[in-house]
């Protein structure tokens, strides 16, 4: 038996920078309401006619991720890939990765738990790296978010929210029990799914039958969110899930060197903050310049938190995330 390990960590960003004042010239929204209520200031929208999707982008940010891990895409044993906005209705994402990095015929998996995606592909990843039964795993979280929102007025308190990129971490066979992954909180509550989602199509309404109401003011293949019940409970579960974390690794929140929850909402993130008693040094937030990149959002923060140097040897990292499912879950990381 083994613990596992991020050995090397990547990511991508679109170059296109959207910022809260192009938002006002399309839709009826101001700079001051987007950063009052969510501290977002301006996020990534891929350009229509660029090479980048979903898939794409993991790639960019894998090869960044490979190559700091110091091995050969021929080496992974298995790719996680964490989307709510794969390439394909089917097939998955993750087998485009396997073969724009020519890897034979590794096994490659897409995990649809959106904005806890990245939290619950790591603890599969740790699952089978600790079991024995692969070496090196790849991770991606990747979205594709800017062309299937609606950007008029009419999906504003979605799509001022959302923004595009990816993120990757390679992870690996760790031999000290008490290093890498410590434990990993999952949870899900299905109850709740309806109120962050996007149904349309579905199998209970397929396209030929959309296509037959053709029904301009059908909203149903847009995102739907109850914001103010996603925050409520956002900010009950990412408390319950860091403390279950710390209690098992047996940490004090004074001793967290980083926390990096999922880049839901600066006001969130800012709640959970103050409820552990952790200072700003404690706490990394990226969302003033991203947005919510849902499954990509951890993974692009804890790749930036390492390259400034804020996660290294022996820090006491946790990764925390909530959202549509509902899902939520943490890592806890002696690094
Ligand atoms: C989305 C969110 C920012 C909205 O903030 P809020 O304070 O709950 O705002 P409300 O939805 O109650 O809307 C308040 C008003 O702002 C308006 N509004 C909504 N979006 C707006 C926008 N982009 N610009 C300007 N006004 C907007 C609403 O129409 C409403 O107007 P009204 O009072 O005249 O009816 C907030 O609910 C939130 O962050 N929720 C969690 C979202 C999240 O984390 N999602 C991802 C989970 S992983």
């Amino acid at each position: 038996m083994y613990n596992s390990k991020i050995i090397g960590l990547g990511k991508y960003l679109p170059e296109n920078v959207v910022t809260n004042a192009d938002l006002e010239k399309i839709m009826d929204t101001s700079d001051a309401w987007i950063q009052e209520r969510t501290g977002i200031k301006e996020r990534r929208h891929i350009l229509k006619g660029s090479d980048d999707t979903t898939y794409y982008m993991g790639v960019k940010a894998s090869k960044i991720a490979i190559e700091r891990a110091g091995i050969s895409p021929q080496e992974i044993d298995l790719i996680l890939f964490a989307t709510l906005s794969p390439d394909y209705y089917f097939p998955g994402s993750g087998v485009l990765v396997q073969e724009a990095l020519e890897i034979p015929n590794c096994p490659a998996m897409d995990i649809r738990m959106q904005c806890s995606g990245f939290v619950y592909a790591v603890a599969t990843a740790d699952q089978f790296i600790k079991t024995g039964m692969y070496k090196n795993v790849l991770v991606i979280g990747s979205e594709y978010h800017s062309g299937g929102l609606d950007m008029t007025s009419r999906g504003r308190n979605i799509s001022v929210i959302f923004g595009d990129g990816a993120g990757a971490v390679l992870m690996t066979r760790e031999k000290s029990k008490k290093k890498g992954i410590l434990n990993s909180q999952l949870h899900s509550e299905g109850k709740y799914a309806q109120e962050l989602s996007l149904i349309g199509p579905n199998t209970r309404r397929w396209v030929p039958e959309i296509m037959e109401e053709n029904n301009p003011d059908d909203i149903s293949y847009f995102p739907h969110m109850n914001g103010q019940f996603v925050f409520k409970n956002a900010v009950v579960r990412f408390s319950e899930v860091i403390m279950a974390g710390l209690k098992k690794a047996g940490w004090r929140p004074q001793e967290i060197d980083i926390l990096i929850p999922h880049q839901a909402n600066l006001r969130i993130s800012q709640f959970v903050q103050k409820k552990f008693g952790l200072a700003d040094k404690q706490v990394y937030n990226n969302i003033q310049r991203y947005g919510n990149t849902t499954a990509a959002s951890i993974p692009i923060a804890l790749t930036e938190a390492w390259e400034e140097g804020k996660v290294k040897k022996g820090s006491k990292v946790i990764l925390a995330a909530f959202g549509s499912g509902f899902t939520w879950g943490s890592i806890t990381i002696q690094w």
